[in-house]
């Protein structure tokens, strides 16, 4: 081995030997639930990897905490223990059963409790009343705005973790913009194969809903717990876009092209882990499976075993008809299931979606599981309940690889279902559309997560890098969109023309009346 080989290797095995400075990073994630946990723990295991010392307020312990920078966990008691109640009360697949309003006040609720259980853990209260400094503060943005209190109370650059793609709460933060007559709102998605009167009216129905929803009640009540724990705060509305660096999880590959301004970064799959070895029986069952295997889960948060029973059956007789096997995972047993079915209650889905005998995958719709799938270039059937499912799966749609059947509506029958079923498997179009967009997320300069860890030492070296905010994200909304200047525009033509019908008036009506004098003069 020469001694350049040596240097790779020694990079590789001890990759914690910090390029230039390591830097003291507070990673505040308070919102509990798996997904959440995975995007932000593998994140914050990176930055540790990468040498810098991290403190993590978190409602999950770590596993397997990497070699690196030192690591401190403040672990917010009650936190998973709330958020796991909520879910076993609420069953998820009635959600969007119950009104916008109610389902609007009870998300408000439980969202508040959470940052209350943050706020007042002791542990917190005494990082808080510590005097220690850090470089930077990153957040996740859900249901957090008051986090934002820590990036003031340490001065220092505030970068944010955007689960999903660009949407209208972080385009905010930053003055993205973002055009209302093609970028989708969250709730619906990618309608830009269709820019049709009735969805850019729909889309502009939504943001004026939200702006509404969270400049007259998100927003106070926001504000109001921030200073119940930190009277002597700013206004929230003062903080919550002083924002330095926002990454996004999402990509040209996943998303539709929209715009970014420069302090928006695109890392979407960051948290995806390259493939591992399977399970020696998921193996075996997989290699012995050449007519080809679907794949079926729900996701963390839904549990298959939670659907109603008729549809259960009918989902069973409609798989039990497939040439395919069908690998489902699947929370508690399920007897009399056809023979082609397998059950699992928990599969390492990303390294079954790395095989080459799996057909299809039938899924919620999440955007771990739909970004997963492109990774891997598996076409879908999603089945979205809530949240941003339902937008996930129209961008599977308008992509061509996959089709959408939404529950809780008309169109969730056995009919479509086994329509959809044979339409997918049978037309190779969806196959090809996956490997195109497999292709493309592939494809990039280097992998999604060096770019994450280069953007967050990038904005902590040129201390918060204001000179990558645009002007415009400071602006109230209707000097954004010039407003004022099309107000003051109207009244000037309104004044040149009540002057200029006046001044018609006085002259045209002096010159007839001069006209008249001077023909009696005659
Ligand atoms: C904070 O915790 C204390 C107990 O440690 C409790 O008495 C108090 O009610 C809590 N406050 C809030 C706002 O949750
Ligand atoms: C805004 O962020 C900068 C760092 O990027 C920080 O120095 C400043 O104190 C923050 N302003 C407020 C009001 O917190």
């Amino acid at each position: 081995m020469n001694i350049l080989n040596l240097f790779g290797v020694l990079a590789f095995v001890a990759p914690w030997i910090c390029n230039g400075e390591c830097y003291k990073i507070l990673g505040v994630f308070h919102f509990p639930g798996i997904s959440h946990n995975i995007l932000s723990t593998k994140l914050m295991k990176r930055l540790l990897a990468a040498g810098h010392d991290v403190t993590m307020i978190t409602t999950l312990p770590m596993k397997d905490v990497p070699k690196g920078g030192t690591y401190r966990e403040i672990l917010i008691e009650g936190s998973e223990e709330y958020f796991q109640h909520m879910m076993a009360t609420n069953n998820l697949f009635e959600v969007d059963k119950s009104g916008l309003i109610s389902m609007l006040i009870t998300m408000t609720n439980s969202f508040q409790d959470l940052l209350k259980l943050t706020f007042n853990n002791s542990k917190v209260q005494q990082l808080i009343n510590s005097n220690e400094m850090f470089d930077a503060v990153i957040v996740e943005q859900f249901a957090s705005d008051p986090l934002k209190i820590f990036a003031h109370i340490y001065g220092c650059p505030l970068i944010i973790l955007n689960s999903i793609g660009p949407n209208s709460v972080v385009n905010n933060l930053v003055g993205n913009p973002s055009p209302i007559s093609y970028a989708g709102h969250l709730f619906i998605g990618d309608f830009s194969k269709d820019l049709s009167l009735i969805n850019r009216a729909k889309n502009l129905f939504f943001h004026i809903s939200e702006y509404l929803v969270f400049t007259f009640f998100m927003l106070p009540h926001d504000d109001a717990l921030m200073h119940e724990f930190f009277p002597y705060a700013p206004p929230l509305s003062e903080l919550y876009n002083n924002v330095s660096l926002i990454l996004l999880n999402s990509h040209t590959s996943l998303y539709p092209a929209l715009p970014l301004v420069p302090n928006m970064v695109e890392i979407g799959g960051y948290f995806i882990d390259p493939s591992k070895k399977l399970p020696k029986d998921l193996q075996e069952f997989l290699d012995n499976s050449p007519e080809g295997v679907i794949y079926f889960s729900l996701g963390s948060n839904l549990k298959s075993k939670d659907l109603p029973s008729e549809q259960k059956q009918w989902i069973l007789s409609v798989l039990g008809n497939l040439k395919e096997k069908v690998l489902w995972k699947f929370e508690e047993d399920l007897p009399g299931k056809p023979k082609n079915v397998f059950i699992k209650k928990w599969l390492p889905q990303q390294d079954v979606l790395a095989h080459p005998n799996i057909k299809l995958f039938i899924t919620h719709g999440g955007l771990l599981s739909t970004t997963e799938t492109i990774y891997h270039g598996v076409p879908i059937l999603a089945i979205p309940v809530f949240g941003d499912q339902s937008a996930n799966a129209d961008r599977a749609v308008s992509s061509g690889y996959g089709l959408k059947l939404k529950y809780n509506t008309p169109e969730f029958t056995k009919e479509n279902f086994e329509e959809s079923l044979n339409e997918l498997l049978h037309n190779p179009k969806y196959r090809e559309n996956a490997k195109f967009r497999q292709k493309l997320y592939h494809d990039r300069p280097e992998e999604p997560m060096k770019t994450a860890i280069y953007w967050i030492e990038y904005t902590i070296r040129h201390r918060g890098a204001p000179h990558l905010t645009v002007a415009g994200a400071k602006l109230p909304w209707y000097k954004y969109f010039m407003v004022d200047v099309f107000v003051v525009i109207l009244l000037g033509l309104l004044v040149v023309y009540k002057t200029g019908k006046w001044a018609v008036k006085k002259l045209f009506g002096r010159n007839r009346n001069q006209i008249s004098i001077n023909k009696k003069t005659n």
